[in-house]
């Protein structure tokens, strides 16, 4: 089944002094279960593909599909609960919340939705995540790399359907890298999770179902 369709993208800023295609022409199927990766340059489009196949930004051209449902379709206060549901992103920024601990940010978004939380999955996680013994810390407590993973936590305790991962591993070395996108691929196995991530680390591309690479706000088959 097709997960998520992307069709005919296109997203331009333009300004007096400027215009940048950030996406120009992009369209894109993923099955469900699929694991992707996309690279590509810095400035390429990869962060501005995500922000809209997530529904976080709008297109000036074109439209997206998860599940067949129309994403420019939706209200803002429709797509907000359709994201909180379906989707789940880990940023390039890790955007926890500095005022509460790292548990309260890894449930935040259950909470928000009235939703249970599975504590043996979420210990699950912060084990193979290695933050176990953080829990009760606040997020400017910890390194970088544990604040990603923090992220990771947070967005896969939400078991989304769409799992969208701008350079989750970013701050990590090589070997812990490797360990978090295993986790993310059980955890896409276990909950039958469509997942995206864009990295520019080669090791963790070779990893996916399929690579694309983003070049000039365009999408081409990529073999590393
Ligand atoms: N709000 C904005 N206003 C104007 N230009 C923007 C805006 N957001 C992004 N851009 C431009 O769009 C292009 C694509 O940016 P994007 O963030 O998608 O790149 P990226 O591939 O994620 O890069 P990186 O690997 O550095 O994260 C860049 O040229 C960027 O400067
Ligand atoms: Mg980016």
């Amino acid at each position: 089944m097709e997960m998520i369709k992307a069709s005919g993208l296109k997203k331009y800023y333009v300004t007096d002094n400027y215009e940048v295609h950030a996406l120009d022409g992009v369209s894109l199927s993923v099955e469900e279960g699929e694991f992707l990766a996309i690279i590509g340059t810095s400035g390429s489009g990869k962060t501005t593909l995500l922000q809209i196949l997530g529904g976080l930004d709008e297109p000036t051209a074109g439209g997206v599909w998860i599940r067949g449902n129309s994403l420019k379709d939706m209200t803002e206060d429709e797509r907000t609960i359709f994201r909180r549901r379906n989707i789940g992103f880990v940023f390039q920024q890790y955007n926890l919340i500095p005022v509460i601990n790292v548990y309260e940010n890894i449930v935040l978004p259950l909470r928000l939705d009235g939703a249970e939380i599975d504590e043996k999955l979420l210990e699950d996680i912060v084990r193979t995540l290695k933050i176990g013994e953080k829990l009760e810390n606040l997020p400017e407590e910890l390194s970088g790399g544990q604040q990603q993973r923090v992220a990771i936590a947070r967005a896969l305790m939400v078991k989304p359907a769409v799992l969208l991962c701008d350079e989750p591993t970013g701050n990590l070395d090589s070997v812990t890298s490797m360990e978090v996108i295993s986790l993310l691929k059980t955890c896409a196995a276990r909950f039958h999770q469509t997942v995206i991530v864009v990295t520019h680390q080669e090791a963790i591309a070779q990893m996916a179902d399929r690579i694309l690479r983003v070049e000039d706000g365009k999408l081409y088959n990529a073999e590393v």
